[in-house]
């Protein structure tokens, strides 16, 4: 996940001077100078730490925690929720409009919704989720930025605290057989093209929602861990929830979104494999299995209790 403004500012702390406002840390995913092996030792303050994100999840691993009700996404089937599509050199990003947010889901307060972007491997052939669920890793992964609304969206406040910001996971699987699905995706993917250097935008007109983007997704069944943020400074404030459910979409827009960015100008290398490797393992929560069946069995089993004694009383 990138949040440049947070980066910025956590360096401002360690090297405070006149060029601190546009000092950025030299980390990068193609070369071995600065990618992922390095960024420990880049920023071993944070990234160097002991809840560290991404992580493989184990479903059979993962606690049951009735807390872990469902969430309410204010803004989400709004058509006018997001702003602009950009190429920040490290992903594609949608920074949204205010008046998205989330609550709900076992979060204390509601937090502000700032942007979505992706993390991709090599086309289909190449997965590049940054999650895995029992090893696996899928093709792509996409990441809603949420941030405690009481920090009014001032992201270097809330990753000074350890649940500061929220971070909704979405795993893309391939949707066989067919092309340009989602709709709402293949809408989005043509507009690439206008984008392919680092650092080129473009307005987005209203008509896709966030709930277009995230179809197929029953969004009551995740999984729940603290983490971090998935690049430098990985600060260690991030309430990690990812979702059972995949999002399907056809291999040829996998293949165009990883296929369309340059990491800078365009004689730079196309942007792939955008992902962090796997980081020790975190307990991990998730629904408890058939909460409604087992609150029958329950009351099944008190009712042959009463039962039991009502026969004794004869
Ligand atoms: C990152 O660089 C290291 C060498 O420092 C190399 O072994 C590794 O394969 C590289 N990772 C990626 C994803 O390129
Ligand atoms: C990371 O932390 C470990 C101890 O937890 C330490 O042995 C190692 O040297 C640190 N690495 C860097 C690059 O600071
Ligand atoms: C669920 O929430 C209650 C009330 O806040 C808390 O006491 C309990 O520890 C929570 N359970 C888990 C498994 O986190
Ligand atoms: C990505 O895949 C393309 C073709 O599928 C290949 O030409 C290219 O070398 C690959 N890039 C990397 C970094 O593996
Ligand atoms: C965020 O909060 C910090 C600390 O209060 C403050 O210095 C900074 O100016 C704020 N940033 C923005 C963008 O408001
Ligand atoms: C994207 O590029 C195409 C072709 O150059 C152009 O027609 C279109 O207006 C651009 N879209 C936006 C949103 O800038
Ligand atoms: C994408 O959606 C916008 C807004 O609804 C619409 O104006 C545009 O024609 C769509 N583009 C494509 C290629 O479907
Ligand atoms: C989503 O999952 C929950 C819990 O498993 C279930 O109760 C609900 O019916 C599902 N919703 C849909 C639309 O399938
Ligand atoms: C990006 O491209 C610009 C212009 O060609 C160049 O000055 C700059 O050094 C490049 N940045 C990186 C990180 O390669
Ligand atoms: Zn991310």
């Amino acid at each position: 996940m990138i949040l440049f403004a947070a980066v910025a500012a956590v360096l401002c702390l360690f090297a405070p001077g006149a060029h601190c406002a546009s000092t950025t840390i030299p980390w990068c995913y193609h070369d071995p100078s600065c990618n992922d092996s390095q960024w420990a030792t880049i920023v071993p303050q944070y990234c160097n730490g002991s809840r560290q994100s991404p992580i493989n999840i184990v479903s059979a691993s993962a606690t049951a925690n009735a807390n872990l009700t469902a969430f309410t996404f204010d803004g989400f089937s709004s058509t006018s929720a997001m702003k602009s599509l950009e190429n920040t050199g490290k992903t594609v990003k949608v920074t949204l409009n205010p008046g998205v947010r989330i609550s709900g889901g076992d979060l204390s307060e509601a937090y502000d919704t700032l942007q979505i972007h992706l993390h991709w491997g090599n086309g289909s052939s190449v997965p590049g989720s940054e999650h895995t669920v029992d090893g696996k890793r899928y093709p792509m992964e996409l990441h809603i930025v949420n941030s405690k609304s009481s920090y009014n969206r001032n992201t270097t406040l809330a990753v000074e605290d350890s649940q500061g910001l929220a971070a909704l996971g979405f795993l893309i699987e391939e949707l066989k057989d067919t092309t340009g699905q989602p709709a709402a995706w293949k809408n989005l993917s043509t507009l690439l093209s206008n984008i392919s250097l680092a650092g080129q935008s473009v307005s987005l007109a209203a008509g896709i929602s966030l709930d277009d983007l995230l179809v197929g997704v029953n969004r009551s069944n995740y999984y729940r861990y603290l983490g971090s943020l998935t690049t430098p400074a990985c600060n260690e404030a991030v309430v990690w929830t990812v979702f059972k459910d995949t999002i399907k979409v056809s291999k040829d827009l996998i293949n165009l979104i990883s296929s369309s960015l340059h990491i800078n100008d365009s004689s730079s290398p196309v942007m792939v494999n955008v992902f962090r490797n796997i980081q020790p393992a975190q307990p991990v929560s998730t629904q408890p299995k058939d909460s409604t069946s087992s609150s029958t069995k329950m009351g099944f089993s008190l009712g042959l209790m009463v039962l039991g004694l009502m026969l004794r009383w004869i």
